[in-house]
């Protein structure tokens, strides 16, 4: 059976927003597929199935453990296969490169060796049970700012050396079956138009046989997309492809041996994921629920061992058992699991620290903190109630333009997303939202999405007009315009909003739309008082702050590093009043600690996932040891990073630091001395390192003897790093091995490192050339290097 060429190309565009059609004819199934990469989410952008929600990027990788990611793909491909999803979009193998970058909490690290090697194992643990991942975003998309037109202008040693080198590590050692063109531009070509990158090099040069798909709604061309390497637009049905393409290669624009070769490479993964055949795939029953014993007990250690100790003065981390807390923080009682944009999920639950440390310790006295959120989000925790079913959550009645309801929906996330998840055939023009607020006194109330609105709450009224700024999918579906007024209301109040959608541009008649409400903020002075007063009662403050998914998300970047809102001003009256202070950091990506010499012990915490409360207690109490290194180098100050603006400049978005990116450029003085290297991390133990050789000269190999002075088990993670002699070339990790010692025991171990971070390119030659001599530094962390080889 021979497809025509308009057959062939209506497979090259999704057929919906999450999956790939059917062709009968060549026994081609339905190819289903879901962000990834810290859930499973399925099928629906948002307001989907329960799923589990796990600990974010930057966590995972903290553990510096590729078994742990490997186990993390197995886990996710059972997710999937139990919502018969074939292809996962995830791993995100961007770098941290500004740690402005709002979308770092999805993606491993600063390093392209730890970040590769994590990657490849997280794709094998996937691809091992038949579900496909997705490497993204290829490449060069390090920020959100402007994300669809930015152009990243990158040298060519560098986009080898560093950018591309995770992809090439996962291709080489994982064979992943998909990767995910980027919106931005790289070089003043499209990502989903590089020919170079994604013809010459990914598959020309590495020998890649899968598929390349187009971010969701990044292909902006049909020829030059279809020529420039992209397999397949995301997502459909529409786009730029379909008759375009097929008259592109009628008149002669696009060969169709192009056509043949992206479809080609879509049946591979049919056939790889089980979708091409007589029969589809048959997906297994039985795996574990999300909520189930098997995945708390997941969760909690997978999130717990990458937690990372920065600061411990005289042990004051583990806790003892009977020990008297003060938990104080909002982040305590909220504690923030996951980032904002596509990779956040629905899960069954969240524990916060405060269900955490209450259920292991006997005496724990909870304050709230401070306000951290300058955006209000969606009502949670009950404060607006579906009036109908009287759950946590809203209800919203979808109506076409003759005012016919097209579904009538509970939203349990107090939102909804409109006309892009729809089972329904009819076009939403208008919705009407309604919660009944289950607080009385000073609130604030509000509604979220782009439209006319109508808000009515008790007596009162206001009608007002929300209008997107044009930023494309990213501001309509991810951070939509809103606004909240002060009410004075009565506990049962019903809370109504009508919105008529904005019926034109490209995103007309859809978007998240959601009502937000919560009790009216506290004057900081009364919030400090309290936090003062609990923690001089007690033995111990732990005071947990944090960013929120307004700073961790997709398609926005951070501003500065500062905590949000009086966190510091918490932390500086706590630590004045108490006996000891510990700090939890709640947060994916690098913060400002001004406080951090005033407090006893600092656990860096990321963003922990659906158990991330039990994870927390678990690490501060050293049930679960906190065993991770830094992913990425902390600065001291807004600013000291080699690179910091991700704002581009006439739409250039320079990669000027060249290789030397994070600690890269730290130790060469490109920028100034961090609070915190990359690999640092103190656990539970404290460690000597003695007998260092060398081994093996193509290939080095490093032998140390470790020595475990502490008092407890522990794992320590020994990094080798190599510092070529010439000084334009960075210094940069070459391998790592991790090993578990028990108090008072050694450990011989063997650090292999990795050929790929001998290589130098050679711009002119165009060819990889071998680096030249250098020393090899054992280190726990550059700020702790124990021996030069
Ligand atoms: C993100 C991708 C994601 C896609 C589908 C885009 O906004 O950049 O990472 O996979 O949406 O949700």
């Amino acid at each position: 059976m021979t497809l025509d060429l308009a057959a062939k190309v209506a497979l090259l565009t999704g057929a919906t927003m999450f999956t790939l059609a059917p062709q009968e004819q060549i026994g081609l199934h339905e190819i289903r597929l879901s962000d990834g990469p810290t859930g499973v989410r399925g099928l629906k952008f948002s307001g989907g199935r329960v799923v589990a929600l796990f600990p974010n990027a930057t966590l995972l990788a903290s553990a510096w453990d590729a078994d742990a990611a490997y186990e993390v793909g197995r886990i996710l491909a059972e997710e999937a296969l139990s919502q018969e999803i074939h292809v996962v979009l995830g791993p995100t193998i961007n770098l941290h490169r500004s740690p402005l970058g709002g979308r770092l909490f999805e993606a491993y690290s600063e390093d392209p060796l730890l970040t590769g090697k994590l990657a490849a194992a997280y794709v094998r643990g996937m691809q091992d049970q038949g579900v496909a991942a997705c490497l993204k975003h290829l490449i060069a998309n390090e920020s959100e700012t402007d994300r669809n037109t930015v152009n990243s202008v990158v040298d060519e040693a560098t986009l080898r050396e560093v950018y591309l080198l995770p992809f090439e590590i996962a291709v080489e050692e994982a064979d992943a079956w998909t990767m995910m063109a980027a919106y931005n531009d790289v070089n003043g070509a499209a990502a989903t138009e590089q020919h170079h990158v994604n013809n010459e090099i990914v598959k020309g040069e590495w020998g890649y046989h899968g598929l390349i798909m187009s971010d969701w709604f990044a292909t902006r061309t049909a020829a030059a997309a279809a020529n420039g390497g992209l397999d397949l637009v995301m997502p459909g049905p529409g786009g730029p492809w379909g008759d375009a393409l097929v008259e592109a290669v009628k008149n002669g624009e696009v060969d169709e041996s192009v056509i043949d070769d992206h479809v080609n490479r879509l049946l591979l993964l049919a056939d790889r994921v089980g979708a091409l055949g007589e029969e589809p795939r048959e997906f297994p029953g039985g795996l574990p629920a999300p909520d189930s014993d098997v995945r708390k007990e997941q969760l909690t250690r997978l999130a717990a061992s990458g937690m990372t100790v920065l600061r411990n003065e005289n042990a004051a981390l583990p806790l003892a058992r009977g020990t008297r807390v003060a938990l104080i923080g909002r982040h305590a009682v909220q504690t923030i699991d996951m980032g904002g944009g596509s990779a956040q999920v629905n899960p069954p639950y969240q524990a916060s620290v405060a269900d955490g440390l209450t259920a292991l310790l006997d005496d724990v006295t909870v304050t709230d903190g401070v306000e951290v959120r300058t955006r209000p989000v969606p009502a949670r925790g009950g404060f607006l109630t579906d009036p109908v079913t009287g759950k946590p959550g809203i209800r919203v009645q979808l109506l076409d333009a003759d005012g016919t309801e097209l579904e009538d929906r509970f939203c349990p996330q107090s939102s909804t997303m409109v006309g892009m998840d729809d089972d329904f055939a009819g076009v939403v023009a208008s919705a009407v939202l309604r919660g009944r607020v289950s607080a009385g006194g000073p609130v604030e109330l509000g509604v979220l999405g782009a439209g006319r609105w109508l808000v009515e709450a008790g007596e009162e009224s206001l009608r007002y007009r929300l209008d997107l700024t044009g930023n494309g999918f990213g501001e309509a579906v991810l951070a939509p315009p809103l606004r909240v007024d002060r009410f004075v209301a009565a506990e049962g109040d019903i809370l109504t909003a009508r919105v008529e959608l904005p019926s034109d541009g490209t995103f007309a008649n859809k978007g998240l739309f959601g009502l937000l409400g919560h009790v009216a903020p506290r004057s900081t002075v009364d919030v400090l008082d309290d936090a003062v007063r609990a923690a001089s009662g007690a033995d111990v403050a732990v005071v947990v702050v944090g960013l929120t998914e307004e700073q961790e998300t997709e398609s926005v970047d951070k501003t500065t590093l500062a905590l949000p809102g009086a966190q510091d001003a918490l932390v500086e009256a706590v630590a004045g009043a108490a006996r000891r202070t510990v700090v939890v950091v709640n947060a994916a990506t690098p913060v400002l600690m001004p406080w951090r010499d005033r407090v006893d012990a600092v656990l860096w915490a990321g963003l922990p996932g659906q158990e991330g409360g039990h994870a927390v207690a678990a690490a501060l109490l050293g049930d679960i040891e906190p065993a991770g290194r830094l992913v990425s180098t902390f600065p001291a100050a807004d600013g000291g990073s080699p690179a910091w603006s991700v704002t581009p400049v006439d739409g250039r978005l320079p990669y000027d630091e060249g290789p030397f990116i994070g600690y890269r450029g730290h130790y060469a003085g490109r920028a100034p001395e961090p609070v915190f290297w990359f690999g640092h991390g103190l656990g539970y133990a404290s460690w000597d390192y003695s007998d260092a050789r060398l081994t093996g000269s193509d290939q080095p190999e490093v032998m140390v003897t470790v020595t475990n002075t502490g008092t407890r088990a522990s794992r320590e993670v020994v990094q080798v790093y190599l510092r070529p002699d010439d000084a334009a070339q960075p210094i940069r990790l070459a391998g790592w091995t991790a090993v578990k010692v028990k108090p008072g025991e050694s450990a011989r171990v063997t650090v292999h490192t990795d050929s790929r971070m001998w290589r130098v390119w050679n711009t002119t030659s165009g060819e990889w050339e071998r680096a030249s001599g250098g020393q090899l530094l054992i280190a726990r962390g550059l700020g702790d290097i124990r021996a030069t080889l």
